[in-house]
């Protein structure tokens, strides 16, 4: 017997041949729709498959009962996000040097939130995005300030951050990298806090490498449900990566992203500037112009390089049997201690592949990942051997 309370919905067509990411967006919609009707009272059932003449497809699912990962229980995802934890920013604004139009892209992003509610609520933007949601992507090299620029935005917003390094999850949690994912995403709600995701590259872009099929399915998996988190998430969600060839396009038009670029010479003399504190003994000789000079270097290794030439400072002292409160930092000690920091990047970086080398390789990934892209009428399910 049926129900009288309950509401049966039927969803057909060719649900296989579907993208995964599509299809999890779908879901999370027609799971709020069903929402929307519970809230009535009503239980609502859902029947993926023609129905009621033919029963031959009998893929009932509900609410609760499935999703990506196979996992939607509430409960779960509440008690793991109990691990994820936010914090008072540390940083603000005043402390980021970035060219003028990064400046204006960062505040343009920052003074939009400050009036969402306004054009949303008041001037009736909801009827057209029902949920409002900022989401950024701040890309560029090692250490020019995205961690910075995340905290700041906070600080502005009067938020706290919650920092989650993608890369960690995907590390720490094999196969359970969704239901974590969806933790974060809880706990930021949770806490009102803005969401920063570092180390999103592998997230957001399709995968250079580990292209077996293991592989293929997690990240797939952890796509699908970053998607169904964006969807639901209303708040603001920074991700930075270092890498910004070889985005996926749903991602890329559901974020807006900001670009660090090194620092010019400009900025770097500024940025010099700002990492001396006040009582640091700086000998006279110590120009920020001449520092200035110093090309091809970030803003973490100028704050490196101070805090060498500081330390080495004090230790010289100390080993000429001088009290190390007499030790002194020259300009000699911080060109010298910047070129050293340089050279251990460069160092490193050259066990990476070089740009060329990560385009060929990204698009023969992306060849060898998504064959329906290029030809409509392939089947385009989960199934990626061939
Ligand atoms: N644009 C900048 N303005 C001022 N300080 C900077 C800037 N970039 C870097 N720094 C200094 O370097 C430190 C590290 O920068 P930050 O962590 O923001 O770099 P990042 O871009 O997030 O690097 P990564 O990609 O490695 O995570 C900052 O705390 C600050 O001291
Ligand atoms: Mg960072």
């Amino acid at each position: 017997m049926k129900n009288p309370n309950s509401v049966t919905i039927h969803v057909s067509g060719e649900l296989d041949k579907i993208p995964a990411s599509d299809m999890a967006v779908f879901r999370t919609r027609i799971n709020r729709a069903i929402d929307g009707i519970e809230n009535t009272g009503q239980k609502v059932e859902l029947v993926l498959g023609e129905a009621p003449k033919s029963q031959n497809q009998p893929s009932t699912t509900t609410k609760n009962a499935s999703n990506e990962t196979g996992e939607n229980d509430e409960d779960v995802i509440k008690k793991l996000a109990q691990q994820y934890h936010c914090q008072k920013p540390l940083y603000s604004f005043k402390q980021l040097i970035v060219p003028e139009e990064v400046a204006e892209n960062l505040l343009f992003a920052v003074d939009a939130i400050e009036v969402e509610s306004i054009v949303y609520e008041e001037w009736g933007l909801k009827e057209i995005q029902p949920y409002p949601r900022t989401i950024l992507n701040f890309y560029g090299p090692s250490g020019t300030g995205k961690t910075l620029a995340a905290h700041a935005i906070a600080e502005r917003l009067g938020k706290q951050i919650l920092i989650a390094s993608y890369a960690d999850i995907e590390s720490k949690y094999h196969g359970e990298g969704p239901k974590q994912l969806k933790a974060i995403f809880y706990a930021a709600q949770r806490d009102r806090a803005l969401l920063f995701i570092d180390e999103a590259d592998s997230l957001l872009s399709k995968r250079l490498t580990e292209v077996n099929t293991g592989s293929e399915q997690a990240i797939n998996s952890m796509r699908s449900q970053l998607l169904i988190c964006l969807e639901e998430f209303e708040g603001i969600v920074i991700f930075a990566t270092n890498l910004v060839e070889n985005y996926d396009k749903a991602f890329n038009t559901r974020i807006r992203h900001i670009h660090f670029p090194m620092p010019d010479e400009k900025c770097r003399r500024e940025i010099w500037q700002r990492h001396f504190p006040t009582k640091l003994p700086l000998s006279d000789d110590v120009s920020v112009d001449e520092l200035a000079k110093i090309q091809d270097i970030c803003g973490r290794e100028i704050r490196e390089a101070v805090i060498d030439s500081t330390n080495r400072a004090a230790l010289k002292a100390k080993r000429e049997g001088k009290d190390p409160r007499s030790g002194i930092i020259s300009l000699k000690d911080l060109q010298e201690a910047a070129e050293r920091k340089k050279a251990e990047r460069i160092e490193t970086e050259k066990e990476k592949l070089t740009p060329e080398e990560e385009a060929e390789v990204s698009q023969k990934v992306a060849l060898a990942l998504s064959p329906s892209e290029s030809t409509n009428n392939h089947h385009n399910g989960q199934d990626k051997s061939s």
